[in-house]
Formats: C-alpha cells, sequence, structure tokens
C-alpha cells in the first residue's frame, strides 16, 4: 500500500518543516504502508529536513522536467531533484493537464527522463465528467496510459477529474472497476486519488485493485493524512 499526498501550491518552507517533522514517524505507526508526500519545489528541502534522517518518508516532486538542464524557464530536472534527497516525482496531474497544457507527449517525456534518472514516478490518468458521461472513460485512459513506460518504480494514478477536490469521490465500486480496467492496460500499482478522506479510505482501500491512494486536501492535515495511512495500514493486514 502507498499513500501518497499531494500538498499543490500549499505550505511554504516553514509550515512544510514542521509538519514533517510532526509526522515523521508516521510508517512506524501505519505498518506495511509506503508513506510518501510532495511538498512544492520551494519546500522540499525543508521537508526533508523536517523529516531527518530516519524517517521511513519519502519525499516526492509534484512535477519534474525531462531535460537534465537547458534554457527551460520555471522548470527544474530529475539530477536538481536527486540532489537534495527527493526520490520520485508525479507526472501528469490533471491540474497539470487541464491548467498548464500538459499533454500525453510531454507526460510521457517527464516520466521517461525521471525513471532514467533514477527517480520513482506516480503517473496520473484519469476522465473528466464530461468523457465519463459521453461513454468515452475506457478510451480516454487508453490513450493517457499508452505512453508510460513499464517499470517497476512507476505506479499510476487514477484521478476522475470531476472526484477531485471537489468533495464527490468516485463510489469504491467505480473506482475499482476503473482499477481493474487500468491494471489490464498496464502492470503496475494503481493508487486512487480525488477526495479521499479518513471517512471513504477504508472502503476504498478495501478494492482489490486499489493499492493506494493519492491524496490532496486531507494530506494537509496531519490527524486526516495519519488516519488514512492507518485505514490502508489495516486494509491488506
Ligand atoms: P483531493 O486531490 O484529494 O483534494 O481531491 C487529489 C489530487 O489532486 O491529487
Amino acid at each position: 500500500m502507498l499513500i501518497a499526498g499531494n500538498w499543490k501550491m500549499f505550505k511554504g518552507s516553514h509550515e512544510a518543516r514542521q509538519f514533517a517533522t510532526a509526522i515523521r514517524h508516521l510508517p512506524e505507526r501505519a505498518r506495511g504502508v509506503d508513506v510518501v508526500v510532495c511538498p512544492a519545489f520551494t519546500a522540499l528541502e525543508a521537508t526533508l529536513a523536517g523529516l531527518g534522517e530516519q524517517s521511513a518518508i519519502r519525499v516526492f516532486a509534484q512535477n519534474v522536467h525531462w531535460e537534465l538542464e537547458g534554457a527551460f524557464t520555471g522548470e527544474v530536472s530529475a539530477p536538481m531533484l536527486l540532489e537534495l534527497g527527493v526520490k520520485g516525482a508525479i507526472v501528469g496531474h490533471s491540474e497539470r493537464r487541464q491548467l498548464f497544457g500538459e499533454t500525453d507527449a510531454t507526460v510521457r517525456l517527464r516520466a521517461e527522463a525521471a525513471l532514467e534518472a533514477g527517480l520513482a514516478v506516480i503517473a496520473c490518468v484519469g476522465e473528466t465528467e464530461a468523457e465519463r458521461e459521453a461513454g468515452e472513460m475506457q478510451h480516454v485512459l487508453e490513450r493517457q496510459i499508452a505512453p508510460f513506460p513499464q517499470h517497476e518504480r512507476l505506479v499510476v494514478a487514477y484521478e476522475p477529474v470531476w472526484a477531485i477536490g471537489t468533495g464527490r469521490t468516485a463510489t469504491p465500486e467505480m473506482a475499482q472497476e476503473a482499477h481493474a480496467l487500468i491494471k489490464s492496460l498496464h502492470d503496475a500499482p494503481v493508487l486512487y486519488g480525488g477526495s479521499v478522506k479518513p471517512e471513504n479510505a477504508a472502503s476504498l482501500l478495501a478494492q482489490p485493485d486499489i493499492d493506494g491512494a493519492l491524496v490532496g486536501g486531507a494530506s494537509l492535515d496531519g490527524t486526516a493524512f495519519e488516519a488514512i495511512c492507518l485505514a490502508a495500514s489495516q486494509a491488506r493486514a
């Protein structure tokens, strides 16, 4: 089970460091759960410092560029992340796709370069409400997943766009159906994301093809994040 907290554009370095220190022992309580946090670029170093050397929590970035260096204003490369002690990166989050022009082609470049450099990757897919209503879910997921490399350090996150930050969660049955489809297309663990909270985590994580969660809003609160990690620990106990 993998539980990843996506902090999005929340928590500056001061708050991130304090929060990291507060949760650093969480994996010792949530047995069998691989815990990841994804701070903003500016808070990566402070998060690592707050966790300290001993914590089993891994730190991932929220994005990564495909070139090692170059004239790419506003981007950050895999070697830059590795130098800090960052272990992975999210690629293709729906907010990147919808708001910042990310495409299947650029997601592929980012994922391949990150894996090649030695980072782990959480590669995100998910249909919009309009796509689901038009009966295009399968087609959209196939198109988004096709570019993902097959790699032991790649994990897929299924995040239906209509469930992100909206409080609307896919039912466990809807999520299970999508996860089973994704696993038939790509051999990788699949996380569920979209309004995961302490109240719905156990039922989602009980589904056979849900291997963890990518948690946005609820990961910003230590108590809620811990409750989700504990639910994950119990789900496969
Ligand atoms: P949410 O975000 O949990 O706030 O819906 C999930 C995500 O976007 O990764």
